[in-house]
């Protein structure tokens, strides 16, 4: 797909605002986008920039409670971490699920209380553990006997959800490999929970991200169902089920969030019926942020190489890579195949290229399969939707490029569920 920047020379002209955009009635976030490279195009410098529409956030905020009313959301802040993704989050109510010291200061910073905050990394150092229980974070998750002492030693009041070991190794991003005890084990961890005197509260897992089987989730959910019997005859209060994160962050392929939803709602009916009064929480990370970010960037350097049989074969180099946005891309199963920001009298011939990153390091390509494209030139800019996670939260400044700046747009669905923004000395807040 390719697209031209005749049009949008109208909005040209209006100063571009420094960090959060209030859209107008006519506006839309990719409109945005194609302004701001218009404007960068005109007077650079053209450095990449992701745009993240906080709008699309608040969407799937209520896509994600009208598809699973009985769960509540903890998002999961490695994901993105980015202050208005978190602001708007705080505002529309989520819990948060934090991997360390750094996110649970972030969180609790935004004035969140340590009731909607679980610290869910089962491998912790002891200074942040004692850092949780200094602020009051209580639920903490865990999967050895090893996590079990030191926590005993940094923190004897937690609560604690054992992680469950699941079947992900069809998901994109497998975890269980890392993370989780196996059913097997639970019986011994409770037992060496409850004589160290800690009180387990309940059941975690994850089912590994962009998870392709929601029935994963039917037999995790079974196997925490065994462990919270289990962990009700050590005498703990089993009162709280986690089922982690694995939602869908897109439509494009894979199993859709809804049907993953119903597969989960059949799951949690049949074991944790609602009458159990068991609270059910998830830590959903890809599935509020993938389509909420798009991101632009610029063909810095360009070089044709004939291939063997004589066929030519494009490499571009991008100013955004492996070591920027791109993190994932070498893991992603197909390449994702960018916009093309250039205006073509006709069809233009396709031609496979190779998208490399800006570094010197060879391996810094941002997927590992060629993409089709057409011949483009250095200046030229790509497109590439639906990178708001596992993205800028990765990001570092390999070789002194810096990750690409963020600018947030706001439009009228936060403003109908009452959030906006006020100028109070220079500073924005929500209201
Ligand atoms: C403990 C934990 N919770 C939640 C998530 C978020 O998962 P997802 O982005 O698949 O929703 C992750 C991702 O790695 C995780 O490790």
């Amino acid at each position: 797909m390719s697209i031209c920047l005749e049009g949008l020379k109208e909005a040209h002209g209006r100063p571009w605002p420094k960090e959060l955009i209030t859209l107008g009635p006519e506006e839309s976030a990719q409109q945005m986008v194609l302004r701001r490279i218009q404007e960068l195009s005109d007077s650079g410098p053209q450095d990449p920039f992701m745009l993240a529409d906080l709008d699309m956030l608040a969407s799937r905020h209520q896509a994600f409670c009208q598809a699973l009313p009985q769960v509540s959301p903890f998002y999961a802040v490695k994901c993105n971490s980015s202050p208005w993704v978190l602001r708007i989050l705080a505002a529309l109510g989520t819990g948060f699920d934090c991997a360390s010291q750094v996110e649970l200061e972030q969180v609790l910073g935004l004035g969140v209380a340590p009731s909607r905050i679980i610290y869910a990394n089962p491998c912790k150092p002891a200074s942040h553990i004692r850092y949780a229980a200094q602020h009051g974070v209580q639920l903490l998750t865990f999967g050895s006997e090893e996590e079990l002492t030191k926590v005993a030693q940094h923190y004897p009041g937690a609560r604690l959800l054992l992680r469950l070991r699941t079947q992900d190794s069809q998901s994109t991003f497998p975890l269980s490999t890392k993370f989780g005890a196996s059913l097997e084990a639970c019986g011994h961890l409770l037992t060496s929970a409850r004589d160290l005197g800690l009180a387990m509260v309940g059941a975690s897992f994850h089912v590994g991200s962009n998870c392709q089987t929601p029935q994963r989730f039917t037999q995790a959910i079974a196997d925490c169902r065994c462990m919270f019997e289990m962990g009700r005859g050590a005498g703990h209060d089993m009162s709280c089920l986690d089922i982690g994160g694995g939602f869908p962050g897109t439509e494009d392929s894979g199993p859709k969030f809804e049907e993953m939803a119903r597969v989960i709602s059949a799951a949690l009916a049949q074991d944790f019926p609602e009458e159990r009064g068991v609270k059910v929480i998830a830590e959903p990370g890809r599935f509020y942020m993938e389509s909420v970010c798009t991101a632009a960037v610029n063909i810095i350097a360009k070089k044709a190489v004939l291939e063997p049989g004589g066929s030519q074969k494009l490499m571009y180099y991008l100013n955004n890579g492996h070591y920027g946005s791109f993190r994932l891309g070498h893991r992603e199963p197909v390449p994702r195949v960018p916009i093309v920001v250039k205006e073509f009298c006709s069809e233009p011939p396709l031609f496979p290229c190779t998208l490399y990153g800006p570094t010197c390091d060879a391996s810094d390509r941002l997927f590992l399969e060629d993409v089709w494209l057409p011949e483009l030139d250095v200046g030229n800019w790509l497109v590439f939707p639906s990178m708001g996670a596992y993205t800028s939260s990765m990001s570092c400044s390999f070789n002194g490029f810096l990750p690409a700046t963020i600018c947030y747009t706001m439009g009228p669905q936060l403003r109908c569920l009452g959030v906006g923004v006020e100028e109070e000395a220079g500073n924005l807040t929500l209201i």
